[in-house]
């Protein structure tokens, strides 16, 4: 399943059977993610990006590059929880494009476990 799913229904389901963001996740072990202040709640699969779950939760994320890590608009902060690394690409991004260091991409981070995070527009 690729990550252009208009009906919110529809990417649910996909995200339920493990497919999102144009990667299957073999063996998953699902995460938590808690959405502040709207306290949504979705499942994920390890692995999955904040993007990805925010998607699934049907929360609205601003994206200009089509979740390539390029436009630095899908910047969240992560309250709690485990997710991936920053990448060297995603500081670079996050630095030209004038983003506060200590959000993270939506696009480019990965959960790695249960997290909780927000963004000022939820
Ligand atoms: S969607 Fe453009 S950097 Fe994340």
């Amino acid at each position: 399943m690729v990550g252009k799913v208009a009906d919110p229904r529809a990417w649910r389901a996909a995200v339920a059977l493990g497919r999102v963001g144009g990667a299957r996740y073999p063996g998953r072990v699902d995460c938590e993610v808690r959405f502040h202040p709207s306290q949504q709640r979705v499942r994920v699969p390890r692995g999955a990006s904040l993007l990805d779950a925010a998607r699934g939760a049907g929360l609205p994320v601003a994206r200009a590059c089509g979740g390539t890590g390029l436009c630095s608009r899908c910047g969240v902060r992560v309250l709690s929880g485990p997710v991936s690394v920053e990448s060297a690409d995603e500081a670079h991004a996050k630095r030209a494009n004038r983003v506060d260091p200590e959000l993270r991409l939506a696009c480019l981070a990965r959960l790695q476990g249960d997290v909780v995070v927000t963004a000022a527009y939820w």
